[in-house]
């Protein structure tokens, strides 16, 4: 049993561990930088699934939240709050039903691309007595949905306009992570070309006499740069809570790792080897293999099911059946989808331990 105010080392393992000091220090930085520019944060709750998190968020400064799905948007609002973007495309009827519904009783703004979309969202709205808030989806760049960004978008936006159902808010033209993009000026330079589409774009629907209300972008990797790109007002960062491996890499990022994957040590056949009770059900690895916390002269060398192999390459490392090893993931949000909890640890006791009830919100 892992009880509260007990030691790191009697958590039942595997576990997913937040370090509350860092994860309160994570966004308390980044709601410094959004108290100093004009647009302001929504963070992306694909990333935490947690509506404790989403409150520490809003409490510190941030408009709302961003879902990726409608179940997560569903437990956000649930668990009250009330100013959600959906950053993706709702299209079967009976999820458009899901949408109008939780309309009626909080801001929901829903992104659209298509307009056979768009117009039975506009039934469904008008048969509910409502207008649906949406922004048009633009492809900046990123290649997967979105209306292309300039004339396109217009046309788009002038079809729209005739679904009485709808309340067109603005655009969203998230410009992509840049994870690869390590070094910060070719970070900034890439994002601010996709920035300067959107922003073309949104001038293009103002001159013909559109009230935007909304331009939303952004992500932890590019939040002070597209955070400051004139006509951004809001920016939809999600891994800064947790960080993990592949941000790590960026430069200029001030956020620090909260989210590591307590394991335990279950067997040392060989002196070169440990395994550990943690694999691909308790941590993903789609951005390369987790690291090992804290610890030098071991690394994982591969995970299966329900195993993680360490190859213990310094023969003075000691290590022993029963050890506890923290592995950071190479990717928060997904590695978080396979947990039901969080076991949240300050200076090393566990203080509370948290459900992550949009885990797996998938539909
Ligand atoms: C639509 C959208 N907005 C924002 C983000 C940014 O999230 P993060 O800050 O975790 O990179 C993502 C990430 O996938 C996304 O898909």
């Amino acid at each position: 049993m892992s009880e509260i105010g007990c030691s790191i080392d009697k958590i039942e393992t595997p576990a997913l561990l937040i370090d509350l000091n860092v994860l309160e220090r994570n966004i308390g930085r980044m709601s410094e930088y959004f108290s100093k520019v004009k647009s302001s944060l929504r963070p992306h709750a694909k990333t935490h699934k947690s509506p404790i998190i989403a409150h520490k968020q809003v409490k510190a400064g941030a408009i709302g939240v961003c879902c990726q799905k409608l179940g997560e948007a569903e437990v956000m609002l649930s668990a009250g709050i009330e100013n959600i973007m959906i950053t993706n495309q709702i299209v079967d009827p009976s999820k458009i039903k899901r949408l109008i519904s939780i309309s009626k009783h909080g801001r929901v703004i829903v992104a659209v691309d298509n307009l056979k979309v768009a117009r039975a969202t506009s039934e469904a709205a008008l048969k509910a007595g409502i207008r649906q808030d949406v922004v048009i989806e633009v492809d900046v760049g990123l290649n997967r949905c979105g209306v292309d960004p300039g004339k396109p978008t217009l046309k788009f936006a002038e079809k729209l306009a005739e679904f009485k159902g709808l309340n067109i808010t603005g655009l969203l033209g998230y410009e992509g992570p840049f994870f690869k993009i390590h070094d910060f000026e070719e970070r900034r330079r890439a994002a601010n070309q996709r920035n300067r589409l959107l922003i073309e774009t949104r001038d293009l629907l103002e001159d013909a006499g559109f009230n935007i209300e909304i331009v939303s972008a952004g992500s932890t990797g590019t939040y002070n740069i597209t955070g400051s790109y004139p006509g951004i007002t809001e920016v939809e960062a999600g891994s800064y809570v947790f960080m993990d491996v592949t941000y790590k890499r960026l430069k200029n990022l001030p956020f620090e790792l909260s989210l590591t994957l307590l394991s335990t040590v279950i067997s040392r056949p060989k002196p070169d080897r440990a395994v550990i009770d943690a694999g691909l059900k308790s941590i993903t690895q789609e951005f390369g293999l987790p690291v090992v916390k804290g610890i030098e002269g071991i690394t994982l060398q591969k995970l299966s099911e329900e195993h993680g192999i360490l190859k213990i390459e310094d023969p003075n490392v000691d290590l022993d059946i029963g050890d506890r090893i923290e592995l950071i993931p190479t990717h928060c949000c997904t590695t978080v989808n396979l947990h039901d909890k969080y076991y949240c640890v300050r200076d090393g006791v566990l203080e509370a331990i948290w459900d992550i009830p949009a885990r797996g919100k998938i539909r």
